[in-house]
């Protein structure tokens, strides 16, 4: 019986080989390309101008390998259709994926489209793609808004998947608990999707994760704290979603975390001290939650930061001098808050520092931040919005071309003269643009109380507009 399946199978595979010169490939598997590809593209004569994928007629998106254990037998393993290509032929309007599409692809590796599936004709996954192709890898489909349904539980068949990427689809549902048997899996991003529910704990079982990327979704709830247990993680991206409560303090076990992004979200303060374990973190980006808290000391020990976003948090209390020992950071954002006290001067020793966002805050006292600094900066410096906060009259800061718009110090109790950075120029003039010939001169050290009367409070635009 085995035998004369064998002369059977030999004689199928000889009558293959006939078609094509030496290299050849398993009948089902070539119908199914040409089915699946002739589904997806939009000139309906690929399939006849390119018979041959794996052989005569090569195809760029189409990725062939012999079998281990017959070089001239040939199976699909790499699937795809993208911008990356050289000329990607269109998908066609209505561009769909069957049921059965991946019943005979046992040796794909990778599927991935991009940009496919472009009208809501509601494409769904087929159960065929997860239970039909063991050796899957890789699995990419990205801005597809046709692509809709749920993203289903046997996903966690897929046991060599490593890339899970599905981007900018229309899924929606419930992220299946079974993710979290995918212990190949590196990279998970279901992010601008509309993913609904809570984050599944079960997702810190994935022990070989290194991104994690669910933002812009509408999920809820509160962190797993099982995502402390993702020691490969180093990117991990929950923004635009609408979590609540506290992160959990088992966040700072992520040695390797590189980015973290928790932005427009609800979450509340306190943030956990223990997220002073995170060495390796370079950006923090927080912005737009409750935490209504004072700014955390544990930043302090974060020394590779190098992008701070923390606007919009509700942060109370004093900018803490320790930001200068955070010499790698290139942007500081502290904006929309309700910061108050002064303004640390020493920021401007951060050499790196290429956009600083202080406006929108309580901040009062002296502007006495470096000339070269408030040069180098330039528009990135944003002050505004401090009602109490002024900047010394000086011809430097306005040769500098910036837009600094604070009150001028004026008075004895603020102006304190001589800070240090601050070039003093003698006469401390300043040139407004304030209602133009109005103010004109107007403004000196030591000035009078009618000028103190008149302008105190009074946003002026210290220098002029580039
Ligand atoms: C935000 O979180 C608080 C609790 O921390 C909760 O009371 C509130 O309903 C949440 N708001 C939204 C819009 O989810
Ligand atoms: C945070 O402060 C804002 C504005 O003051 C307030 O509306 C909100 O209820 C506060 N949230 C929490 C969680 O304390
Ligand atoms: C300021 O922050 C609040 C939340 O604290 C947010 O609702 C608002 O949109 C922010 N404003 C700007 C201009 O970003
Ligand atoms: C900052 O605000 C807090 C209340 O939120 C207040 O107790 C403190 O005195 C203020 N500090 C300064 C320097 O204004
Ligand atoms: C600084 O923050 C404010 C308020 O959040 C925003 O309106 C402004 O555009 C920001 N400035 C810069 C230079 O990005």
């Amino acid at each position: 019986m085995a035998t004369l399946f064998f002369v059977l199978l030999l004689s199928l595979l000889t009558t293959c080989s006939s078609v094509s010169n030496e290299n050849s490939m398993n009948a089902d598997e070539h119908r199914a390309l040409l089915d699946l590809v002739g589904s997806l593209l939009a000139d309906s004569s690929w399939t006849e101008l390119h018979p041959q994928p794996c052989t005569d007629t090569p195809w760029p998106g189409i990725q062939c390998e012999s079998d281990i254990s017959d070089a001239d037998l040939l199976h699909v393993t790499s699937i795809h259709i993208g911008p990356d290509l050289l000329s990607p032929p269109p998908c066609k309007s209505f561009a769909s994926l069957s049921p059965a599409s991946f019943l005979h692809f046992p040796f794909l590796k990778t599927f991935s489209l991009f940009s496919c599936f472009l009208y809501p004709n509601s494409v769904s996954l087929p159960p065929s793609l997860f239970t039909s192709t063991p050796a899957l890898e890789r699995l990419v489909l990205n801005g597809n808004p046709g692509l809709s349904g749920e993203i289903p539980s046997s996903v966690s068949s897929l046991q060599r998947l490593r890339v899970l990427s599905l981007p900018q689809n229309n899924f929606h549902g419930v992220i299946p608990r079974e993710i979290g048997r995918l212990r190949a899996l590196q990279q998970l991003d279901l992010s601008y999707n509309h993913l609904s529910g809570e984050i599944p704990e079960e997702i810190g079982r994935i022990s070989s994760l290194s991104i994690l990327d669910f933002s812009s979704n509408q999920l809820r709830g509160k962190l797993p704290a099982s995502i402390g247990s993702l020691q490969s993680l180093e990117k991990i991206d929950l923004g635009f979603n609408h979590l609540s409560g506290r992160v959990p303090p088992e966040l700072g076990e992520l040695k390797k975390l590189v980015l973290l992004d928790f932005s427009h979200n609800n979450l509340s303060g306190p943030l956990p001290e223990e997220l002073s374990g995170l060495k390796q973190l370079q950006y923090l980006i927080m912005e737009n939650n409750p935490f209504n808290i004072s700014i955390p000391f544990f930043l302090s020990s974060l020394k590779k930061l190098t992008v701070i976003g923390l606007s919009g948090c509700g942060l109370m209390g004093p900018i803490p001098p320790y930001f200068a020992s955070l010499e790698s950071l290139t942007a500081l954002s502290l904006d929309n808050n309700s910061l108050n006290g002064t303004v640390p001067d020493s920021l401007d020793l951060l050499s790196n520092l290429g956009e600083l966002n202080l406006s929108q805050n309580q901040l009062s006292g002296e502007i006495g931040f470096s000339v070269e600094f408030v040069r180098r900066l330039g528009k990135r410096l944003d002050l505004r919005g401090n009602k109490d906060l002024c900047a010394k009259p000086n011809d430097k800061y306005e040769e500098a071309s910036v837009r600094l718009e604070a009150a001028a110090c004026l008075g004895p109790g603020i102006d304190n003269g001589g800070k240090r950075g601050v070039v003093e120029d003698g006469d401390g003039r300043i040139s407004s643009s304030l209602d133009g010939n109005e103010v004109e001169n107007c403004c000196y050290f030591g000035v009078s109380s009618l000028w103190t009367l008149g302008f105190q409070g009074i946003a002026i635009v210290v220098a002029l507009l580039v």
